[in-house]
């Protein structure tokens, strides 16, 4: 549904044919826009959401790259902020029903995706979105409000692999192939959904170090190896530290437990589910490791990869 071209907006419609084009990986086109690679009917949504979303001083968004771990990072979100109204030992907790993306809805994706006003009454505050807009196209009113924003990476070598399986899942409709190398190639030139890479991450990575307190920047590695330390830094930045009580109830490790990759992707929702947009759920879960891609590359791959990492994150304090 992202990838098709019909019933577009005619203000979307008469920019595509002037934008820059190139064949995406899963056989629709990727346009760029303002400098970010992206499929029309995303581009619809961004450009909406540009538009018309009003941020609120005490939103939260969280911003990632494609396949960094949004899932796990939505329902940590979902769960920390949420833990007065939805205490994380509730038998009904919504993360154990519902998808972390139906909680988390994306703005650009969903909210705005068809270019429609979202009806914003059944939010409660502080309003929780999620995103995969580079910085520089960020709703302005994002910027201007004291909006908090979370941003998420993942190593790119496995990036890339959770991508190239998500998009051969994805692929099986369209009945089209491409190999591992060619897609790789396209990541390699920056050719991927909100693709360069390198330059997603290293906008949010400079906005996070000049303006520590508007975002905060993690990593999945971070999350994976020490996630009570980064859960109790997430909770700190956004000025809802745990107390010592819900420390020592079990609140810290319970939110980590139910947001687990193996609960999560065990729950009958995240198994059979399906979003509105056809996705089954559980294709967002698929092993949730770190270093997979070690059995997928081969050494000519490691060595591309390891130097454009070299080349473009010299410099910038940020380590794959
Ligand atoms: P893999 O394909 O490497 O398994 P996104 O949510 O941004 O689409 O990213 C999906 C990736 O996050 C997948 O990686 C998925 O398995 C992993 N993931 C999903 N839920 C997770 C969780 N609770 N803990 C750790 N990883 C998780």
């Amino acid at each position: 549904r992202y990838l098709q071209e019909d019933n577009l907006s005619e203000e979307c419609k008469k920019l595509l044919p002037i934008l820059p084009k190139e064949k995406g990986w899963i056989g629709s086109y990727i346009y760029n826009y303002q400098g970010c690679w992206i499929p029309p009917r995303l581009l619809q949504g961004m450009i909406a959401c540009q538009q018309r979303f009003q941020a609120e001083d005490s939103d939260i968004i969280l911003v990632t790259t494609p396949k960094s771990g949004t899932t796990w990072l939505k329902s940590l979100l979902f769960a920390l902020i949420y833990r007065v109204k939805h205490p994380i030992f509730e038998p009904n907790h919504p993360l154990l029903v519902k998808s972390p993306h139906v909680l988390v809805p994306f703005l650009e994706h969903t909210l705005y995706v068809d270019g429609q006003v979202p009806d914003f009454s059944t939010f409660t505050s502080p309003r929780l979105f999620a995103t995969h807009v580079p910085f520089a196209s960020l709703p302005k009113s994002v910027l201007d409000s004291k909006t908090k924003l979370v941003y998420l990476c993942r190593n790119p070598k496995d990036t890339f692999i959770s991508m190239w399986h998500f998009a051969n899942n994805l692929r099986l409709h369209h009945k089209d192939t491409s190999s591992i190398h060619e897609m790789f190639d396209l990541f390699c030139e920056g050719l991927s959904i909100y693709g360069p890479f390198w330059n997603h991450v290293l906008d949010y990575w400079k906005q996070s170090i000049e303006n520590p307190n508007k975002v905060f920047f993690l990593m999945y590695e971070e999350i994976k190896e020490k996630p009570k330390i980064q859960l109790k830094r997430l909770a700190e930045f956004l000025k809802i530290p745990f107390s010592i009580e819900e420390e020592n109830c079990g609140v810290v490790d319970e939110i980590l437990r139910v947001c687990s990759f193996e609960n999560l992707r065990s729950l009958e929702v995240n198994t059979n589910g399906k979003l509105s947009t056809g996705e089954g759920n559980k294709a967002f879960f698929r092993r949730g490791e770190i270093g997979d891609w070690r059995n997928y590359f081969t050494t000519e791959m490691n060595y591309k990869l390891n130097h454009i990492i070299e080349e473009k994150f010299q410099g910038s304090g940020l380590k794959f």
